[in-house]
């Protein structure tokens, strides 16, 4: 029973760690193709990339894994998180303790924060493009540009997805070297400089992201 459930454990970790890893990849390609916002061509590059990535059938099929990946991602993460806690009485080594103290509290938190702002995101557009829910008043419910605008011209709004885009940061940070820790890839020799790529990876997606409210909010 003992090796069940340390098989289960052990599982639940490397689905995360995979399921994590290919998320952080589309990050990168989401932001990519959202930079595009930035270009002063009133949202034509944008568009133009939107259509393509909303129309082409191999992204349409992209899509329906995307969206398994952050579903197995967030139960394996809930899994691994309760495992952790329920294991915490049973005494475990003193140099596992800040590990699996960091990995159960601060992760679990920084992930729901991230859980909570896709739910929102999603009905900012993704609901809006599939018609779940209205879009604002005179704007196409397919003009992801026009809809950015118009999410972007409120502080509020614009700051609450550039603190929600730290935390990503954060996340991420630690994430990245946990799934390399789990899949067995962290051989001294290069650890440091796949913690190093981790956090400068990090940092990128969660500035690059963030000035994109920020380019709205000062100049649109
Ligand atoms: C300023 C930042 C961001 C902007 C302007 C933005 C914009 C968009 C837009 C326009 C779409 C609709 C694409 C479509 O349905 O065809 C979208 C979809 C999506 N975004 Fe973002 N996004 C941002 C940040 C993020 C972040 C940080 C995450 C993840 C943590 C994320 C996750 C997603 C997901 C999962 C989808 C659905 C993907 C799909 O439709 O295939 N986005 N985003």
């Amino acid at each position: 029973m003992n090796k069940l459930l340390q098989y289960s454990s052990i599982t639940s970790k490397v689905v995360m760690a995979l399921a994590g890893l290919f998320l952080v990849t589309f990050l990168g390609v989401h932001l990519g193709i959202n930079l595009l916002l930035l270009k002063d061509d009133g949202g034509r590059s944008f568009s133009a990339a939107a259509e393509f990535m909303g129309t082409n059938p191999l992204i349409r099929i992209f899509e329906i894994v995307l969206f398994a990946g952050f579903l197995i991602h967030i139960v394996a993460g809930f899994l691994v998180s309760g495992k952790n806690r329920a294991s915490r009485p049973a005494g475990y080594q003193v140099g596992n303790r800040t590990e699996t103290s960091f990995l159960s509290k601060y992760m679990l938190h920084s992930g729901i924060i991230v859980m909570l702002f896709l739910s929102l995101h999603f009905s900012d557009y993704y609901f809006i493009k599939i018609g779940l829910v209205a879009p604002p008043e005179g704007i196409d419910a397919h003009d992801f540009y026009a809809m950015t605008v118009h999410l972007f011209s409120s502080t509020w709004y614009a700051l609450f997805y550039m603190s929600s885009f730290v935390l990503l940061g954060f996340h991420l940070n630690h994430a990245i070297q946990s799934a390399f820790q789990t899949m067995g890839w962290n051989h001294t020799r290069y650890m440091s400089a796949v913690k190093m790529a981790g956090t400068i990876y990090s940092v990128v997606i969660s500035l690059g992201f963030m000035v994109i409210p920020l380019y709205f909010l000062l100049f649109r």
